[in-house]
């Protein structure tokens, strides 16, 4: 049956493990696995603007031994020249997998229903799980591991990130605090489900308001853009709201003194992370950034190994 990477609850804790450990492996050795040697070509469907994904991806699938395609969204204009349905069985007859950054996650399980080979979420409005794996692999190599340790998420608790994170979290045992403002707390059927996956693995999801009782002991403190992809009309609301979630150094002095602070980027220094602490010692943005290629290539190598 082929498998996709649509959400981030799509790999159970096992699952999520063994593609954690393909990413160390894949770091320690960028040439040694080649799934995609022919070349085999993987498309990868951009309706957004990108820059981490694109490149990383597309590197990526270079060291796999593949051909990474770049499709245009807005020429491909989903949606107005043809459906999502017909776009999705003719990127299958090309291309061995489909990477796909669009809006609707809906859109996406269209795609992985038709397209015939594995779908991977390159981000929607709900969740962005290739950058948790990157996120994950990140943790791992500066905390040393993943089971129990405490994460802080403060800011747009509502937004992609924010959900992945409860998901990803739970599913690697992690103890996760969203910290946001009214209105900006995760989807509460996202949140219930990441419950009952961190009941199983001795992870935990936890929300406040409270941007301090939420960093408070925190190993791990993340945030990201106050006004995601999308969102810009609601942009003076947001920049009203979540001042007081920036992460600056007071917020961060109630952290663990040695936590790791990180945030997917493009990021808003003086806003939802202040530049002495993006650029400070405990910033491990850089290192999550080259994650995506380690993270990605692991996964595509692994839905690969099993289409
Ligand atoms: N939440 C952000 C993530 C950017 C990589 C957005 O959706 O714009």
């Amino acid at each position: 049956m082929t498998r996709h990477f649509l959400r981030d609850d799509d790999l159970d804790p096992a699952e999520q493990a063994e593609v954690l450990a393909l990413a160390a492996r894949m770091k320690a050795e960028p040439f040694a696995h080649r799934p995609l040697d022919g070349p085999r070509t993987v498309a990868m469907v951009f309706d957004r603007p990108t820059l981490r994904t694109q490149v990383s991806f597309a590197a990526g699938i270079a060291e796999l031994g593949g051909n990474p395609m770049t499709v245009d969204g807005g020429l491909a204009a989903m949606g107005q020249r043809e459906g999502v349905e017909d776009v999705a069985r003719v990127l299958g007859r090309q291309a061995s997998a489909v990477v796909w950054r669009t809006a609707h996650q809906s859109d996406l399980v269209t795609m992985s229903l038709h397209a015939g080979v594995p779908v991977v979420n390159a981000l929607t409005d709900e969740f962005h799980p290739c950058q948790l794996l990157a996120d994950l692999q990140t943790v791992q190599e500066h905390v040393g591991t993943l089971a129990g340790v405490r994460v802080a998420f403060v800011g747009d608790g509502a937004c992609n990130m924010g959900s992945s994170w409860v998901l990803a979290g739970a599913t690697a045992g992690m103890h996760v605090t969203v910290g946001a403002p009214r209105g900006y707390l995760p989807d509460a059927g996202v949140v219930e489900h990441a419950r009952d996956i961190a009941s199983s693995t001795g992870g935990a999801v936890e929300l406040t308001h409270d941007p301090v009782e939420a960093v408070t002991g925190a190993a791990v403190v993340v945030t990201d853009s106050w006004v995601s992809m999308g969102r810009e009309e609601e942009s003076i609301d947001r920049l009203r709201a979540f001042p007081p979630y920036g992460v600056t150094p007071d917020l961060l002095s109630h952290a663990d003194p040695a936590a790791i602070v990180m945030h997917c980027l493009p990021a808003y220094r003086g806003k939802e992370i202040a530049a002495e602490v993006i650029d400070g010692p405990q910033s491990v943005v850089w290192d999550e950034a080259e994650n995506r290629r380690h993270a990605q290539k692991a996964i595509l190598a692994w839905l690969l190994e099993r289409a």
